[in-house]
Formats: structure tokens, C-alpha cells, sequence
């Protein structure tokens, strides 16, 4: 395959894409040095069990992402994707990112496997509610009285059933899978490249470093999502 890709020639294209996707725009990545998950302690923020026990702290932890996120801006590698949807209608993102960069660059058709930092929901009444633009939740409670919970799937939380299917039918049909700045070591997410893999797709990996799923590729970039994705596609201008 020639070094840039033309979209023309595929049918469907998947964008995957985990935290290295938004690091560039500051954002911290799960793991590795600097990590989420080194600084805190998933059991104590990002689990049922803790909103149970102390629902306050467990917001407060999901409010300080936002607020992060807030300080944060799409990359160029986001307005790449973006420009490239605005051309084709057969371009997907399916990401585990919560963040919401990539609507913020414009994107759409985008699948977001463990939620959103910009919903919440009420579990008793069954209600999702968007909140979106600001750090603290609108409210930490519902009228009925219950704890809004973040709408993100937590650590030992069952997928959402609609939306893994939404991404399993579009990636076992896809052509093309370009996967950016995932470590690939939480499931199902990290059974995807297998899957266009062996569903015939050409897969390619943008990362700085090797992964758990580097196997599966066709191509590997060793390069930073944005500069990755500009080679790729053949970008010459900096956005
Ligand atoms: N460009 C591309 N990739 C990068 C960049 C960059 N600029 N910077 C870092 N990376 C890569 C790292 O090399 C690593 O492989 O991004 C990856 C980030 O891995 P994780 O922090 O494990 O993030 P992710 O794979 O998205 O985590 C999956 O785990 O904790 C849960 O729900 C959380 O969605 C998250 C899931």
C-alpha cells in the first residue's frame, strides 16, 4: 500500500482511539508515567462501589476531569479526522475516550464506548441528561432525590449492549482500522483490531510506542496521533 492513504478506495473507515489521541491536547493518558490511574486509585473513583460509598468524592473526581478537559483543545490530529468526515459520509470514530474532543473539532458518527464526562444520569428514574460546557455538574442530584451518577462505564461495569453492537457491526465491516493511542489492555475495546483484522480490513497503528495489539497490524506509525495522522493522509498544512 502506498504511503498515503486514499479514502476513496475503502468503503468504511474506522478512527479507534484511546488516550494517547487526546494527550497531545493535554490531556493525561490511564496509564504510564503521569497516568490517571497512578495519581488515583480506580477502586476509590471509578466504580459503583465507590459512588456508593462516597457519591460527593466520586463526583468531585469526574468534575476536576471536566475541568481539565475545559482546559484542553482538539489537536490538530482532531481536525484531521474531522476534515476528512466532512469530505466522506463513510468515516467512523469509535473511541474510549470520555473527553469529547472529538466533537469539539467537529466530528460526528462517533461511537463512545465508555460514555461521556458530559452526561449524567439519574439510575432510578432512568433518565441520561446532557451537561455539558462547564466544570461542576449543573446538579449533583436528581429531583427525585437520588445521586446523579457520571454516564461512564466504570471499572467491573457491564458495556452498554446498543452501543458495543453499533461497534461490533461497523468494524467487522470496515476496510480500513486505524487505531491511535490506545494500550489496547482493557476489553472489548482491545478485541477490535482482531476483529477488523480477521474480518479482512488493512489495520494500522498510529502510537509512539509498541502495544499489546501490535500484532494484529498491517502498518505501524511510531509517531504522535497528530503528526501520524498528517503523514497518513498527506496533510502539508499545519492546522
Ligand atoms: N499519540 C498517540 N499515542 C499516544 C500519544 C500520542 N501523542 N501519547 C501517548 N500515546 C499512547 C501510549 O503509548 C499508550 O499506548 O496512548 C496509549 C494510552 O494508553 P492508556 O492510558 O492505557 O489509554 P487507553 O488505552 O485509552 O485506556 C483504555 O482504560 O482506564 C480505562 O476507561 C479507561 O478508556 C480508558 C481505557
Amino acid at each position: 500500500m502506498n504511503d498515503v492513504i486514499d479514502v476513496s478506495k475503502f468503503n468504511q473507515i474506522i478512527f479507534f482511539t484511546g488516550a494517547g489521541m487526546s494527550a497531545e491536547s493535554g490531556v493525561p493518558t490511564y496509564r504510564g508515567e503521569g497516568g490517571i490511574w497512578d495519581e488515583y486509585k480506580w477502586e476509590n473513583y471509578a466504580c459503583q462501589n465507590a459512588f456508593e460509598r462516597d457519591p460527593k468524592g466520586v463526583l468531585a473526581f469526574h468534575e476536576l476531569r471536566r475541568i481539565e478537559a475545559l482546559k484542553c483543545t482538539p489537536h490538530r490530529g482532531h481536525q484531521y479526522i474531522s476534515r476528512l468526515q466532512q469530505c466522506y459520509n463513510h468515516i467512523w470514530i469509535v473511541t474510549q475516550n470520555i473527553d469529547g474532543m472529538h466533537q469539539r473539532a467537529g466530528s460526528e458518527n462517533i461511537i463512545e464506548l465508555h460514555g461521556s464526562l458530559w452526561r449524567i444520569r439519574c439510575d432510578q428514574e432512568g433518565k441520561i441528561m446532557e451537561d455539558l460546557k462547564q466544570g461542576s455538574y449543573r446538579a449533583q442530584e436528581c429531583n427525585c432525590g437520588t445521586w446523579l451518577r457520571p454516564d461512564i462505564i466504570w471499572f467491573q461495569d457491564m458495556l452498554n449492549d446498543k452501543v458495543v453492537s453499533k461497534a461490533n457491526d461497523i468494524i467487522s465491516s470496515c476496510d480500513l482500522f486505524i487505531s491511535i493511542g490506545t494500550s489496547g489492555v482493557v476489553w472489548p475495546a482491545a478485541g477490535y483490531p482482531k476483529m477488523a483484522k480477521d474480518n479482512g480490513a488493512y489495520c494500522i497503528e498510529i502510537n509512539p510506542e509498541e502495544t499489546e495489539l501490535t500484532y494484529y497490524f498491517d502498518k505501524t506509525i511510531r509517531l504522535p496521533a497528530s503528526t501520524g495522522l498528517r503523514d497518513l493522509f498527506g496533510f502539508e498544512d499545519e492546522i
